[in-house]
């Protein structure tokens, strides 16, 4: 995968508001399938070429990390050949994308659960975030048989486990002990196919991150609509809690 060389990379010093951790409910692609008169994997096949397009438009745009939802705790509910085409092609992905993401200096990590998926496929997860761990012009953090819930829980557990005294938890404690630790909470949560929920995404994560919602199905979200969105966010005024005159002034 041709991401983007160093010299074609835009300066990104002084570009104002572009949100450092983007994060992507890739959603609609069995509508595409279908719209296009193709069977369901058809689309997530599509769905994963697109993401081609959305990393080069990413370091381009000058974003640091991406998170993107590749598939939930909730989707094991899916028919089972829908389940196996959708493992087959994040193995896939990791095979044929690995050596050229790696190049390109992205690093590779995993949210979420990897006890109950496919050996082969979580060797394969391990390896890439091994390799790729020192890597750092695009952290590309891949929430894979994740859930929001499931995350607080094994938060909440690991907390308990260690003994940390109930004076010692904080916000900031429990942000540490979540799937996503050492980075900062997204910006910006982008959902393609027009669907106004979060379907248990980075629920913890997302207290003040800005939304921005497309009916654009997600094989069909390109560079311009990937722009369009930052555009968007960089025209937003964040509050957190303050009034305008406080935040402009
Ligand atoms: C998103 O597309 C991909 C996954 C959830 C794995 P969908 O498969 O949910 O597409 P729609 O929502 O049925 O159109
Ligand atoms: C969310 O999409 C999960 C991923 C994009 C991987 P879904 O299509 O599973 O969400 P719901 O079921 O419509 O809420
Ligand atoms: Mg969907």
């Amino acid at each position: 995968m041709a991401l983007m060389t160093k010299s074609e990379q835009a300066p990104t010093e002084g570009v104002p508001n572009v949100p450092t951790h983007v994060a992507i409910i890739m959603d609609g692609n069995g509508r595409w399938a279908k719209q296009h008169g193709l069977p369901r994997p058809e689309g997530h096949r599509h769905g994963v070429e697109n993401l081609r397009r959305v990393l080069r438009a990413c370091v381009q745009e000058g974003v640091k990390i991406l998170t993107i939802y590749a598939f939930s705790t909730e989707n094991w509910n899916r028919p089972k050949y829908e389940v196996d085409a959708l493992m087959r092609l994040l193995e896939m992905f990791i095979e044929r994308e690995l050596d050229e993401l790696d190049s390109q200096g992205v690093q590779i990590r995993h949210i979420g659960d990897l006890e109950g998926v496919n050996l082969r496929l979580a060797r394969k997860i391990r390896s890439a975030t091994a390799r790729t761990a020192h890597n750092n012009t695009l952290i590309l953090n891949v929430a894979f048989n994740y859930g929001g819930r499931k995350e607080i829980v094994q938060a909440v557990k690991r907390i308990v486990r260690e003994g940390v005294p109930e004076d010692n938890i904080t916000e900031e404690l429990i942000s540490r002990y979540m799937y996503t630790g050492d980075l900062p909470d997204p910006d910006l949560i982008i959902r393609t196919s027009g669907e106004l929920r979060v379907s248990n995404f980075l629920i913890w994560q997302s207290s003040y991150s800005e939304f921005y919602v497309t009916p654009t199905l997600w094989p069909d979200f390109d560079q311009n609509e990937f722009h369009l969105a930052l555009e968007t966010y960089a025209a937003r005024t964040r509050r957190f809690g303050k009034t305008d005159d406080q935040v402009n002034g």
